[in-house]
């Protein structure tokens, strides 16, 4: 059963933080979520009780250690819908999953072939590509987006082509907030014989996952931004691809045997996870994916649905306010705003007098501010713990700033 909501909020001591004297409003969950007393104590756990380096020795601590994180997988492996446990690999976070694959691909990409992305991603699917293009001759095409922030996907299929290695794209923008059709992009790359990376950064904490269902070849996403802990993150890749790759890093517990000439690589996930990994992370992260799936994603999706279709009626009362992404039938909680005649670092500096946190700027997405012809956004973005009457105080105070700047 889910949880009510009120139970939610009492399961983040955060929440009860007051700033500037008035009680936390938290609207900046897209660039890092809060996290759980269950998480938070999760990682205390690991130290008090269980640490030891994984797969390194025999003792019984050790042995402890590498269950519990290998178990960590095994249930990212469950959350989305994924076929074998060892396809999970932990990274760091989104960006380094991505960089695992671009850096992976370098060694057997030829100059000439084609990777495809697109305008409205974050600066970490769009740089390991751009590294493709500049050092070793890929060419990189950037599919264009519609007015209404979706994505143009006539555009995107005519760039596909049969000299298309990787189609990146992310399934839910972090500025616009807007669910891409992954499974018809994937489709479209498919047929061309392409594979598929998808940016899961902003989607896997919001919407219910299934890489099977979508049939992604590759998919990335960060703990952080999930009630995880941060510098531990995903990268789910298709067996046989996993298997046929190049190692990214190379160092200690990727290798089952090295001589002074040469190496073998140890089995998945190892071979993509090199030095000693952040195993207390894994484990706590663990405890956030327990803490997600008992609450349930349908509910979350849901849940920031209602507050999407609450405040956009409400933002649009604002004179002279600009919104991002206006495919509101396919918006999850983010909402990235702007006005003509105020600064978003007003907006957001006016915002945190009465205690509202959003981020201002471009969010990790210039290319996507530039289509747009503007230097930055007011984001607000939603997580499970906020409620509708946080968002109507955001919006109250959003109008009263307005009026007291415009007077
Ligand atoms: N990528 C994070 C954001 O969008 C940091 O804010």
């Amino acid at each position: 059963m889910v949880k009510r909501i009120d139970q939610i909020r009492k399961d983040f001591p955060i929440l009860e933080v007051e700033i500037n004297g008035k009680p936390l409003v938290y609207l900046d969950n897209t660039a890092t979520s809060q996290r759980p007393v269950q998480v938070i104590d999760a990682i205390a756990e690991f130290y008090k009780k269980y640490n030891a380096n994984i797969h390194r020795a025999l003792h019984t601590l050790s042995n402890v250690a590498t269950e519990l994180y290998e178990n960590a997988h095994m249930k990212v492996q469950k959350f989305i819908n994924a076929k074998d446990w060892r396809e999970i690999i932990f990274t760091r976070n989104t960006t380094e999953s991505i960089n695992l694959v671009s850096h992976s691909l370098s060694y057997t990409l030829k100059p000439g072939d084609e990777i495809v992305t697109t305008i409205s991603e974050h600066h970490s699917n769009i740089l390991p590509w751009q590294m493709l293009r500049d050092h070793f001759g890929i060419v990189l095409k950037y599919a264009r987006i519609n007015q209404d922030g979706s994505l143009d996907l006539n555009h995107l299929s005519e760039l596909t082509t049969e000299k298309t290695r990787v189609v990146a794209v992310n399934q839910v923008s972090n500025v616009l907030g807007l669910i891409n059709p992954v499974k018809e992009i994937v489709r479209i790359a498919h047929e061309k014989g392409s594979l598929v990376l998808i940016d899961a950064a902003q989607s896997a904490p919001h919407i219910r996952l299934d890489v099977q269902d979508i049939d992604a070849d590759f998919l990335a996403f960060s703990g952080h931004k999930m009630l995880g802990p941060t510098g531990i993150g995903v990268l789910y890749g298709k067996k046989e691809l996993l298997d046929s790759m190049e190692p990214f890093l190379r160092g200690g517990d990727m290798i089952r045997k090295v001589t002074l000439e040469n190496a073998l690589w140890n089995e998945l996930p190892w071979k993509f996870e090199a030095g000693t990994s952040n195993f207390a992370d894994g484990y706590a992260f663990g405890a956030a994916i327990d803490y997600l799936s008992e609450v349930g994603l349908d509910w979350i999706e849901e849940h920031e649905k209602e507050i999407v279709n609450f405040l956009i009626p409400k933002l649009l009362e604002i004179d002279g306010i600009h919104i991002l992404g206006t495919r509101y039938e396919d918006k999850i909680g983010v909402i990235s705003f702007f006005f003509d005649d105020i600064s978003p670092e007003t907006i957001g500096f006016l915002l945190n007098e009465d205690g509202i946190a959003v981020r201002t700027g471009c969010h990790c997405a210039q290319p996507l501010h530039e289509f747009y012809g503007i230097r930055g956004t007011a984001r607000a973005s939603f997580y499970l713990y906020n409620t509708v009457e946080e968002a109507e105080f955001f919006v109250d105070r959003l109008s009263s700033i307005v009026r007291k700047v415009r007077s």
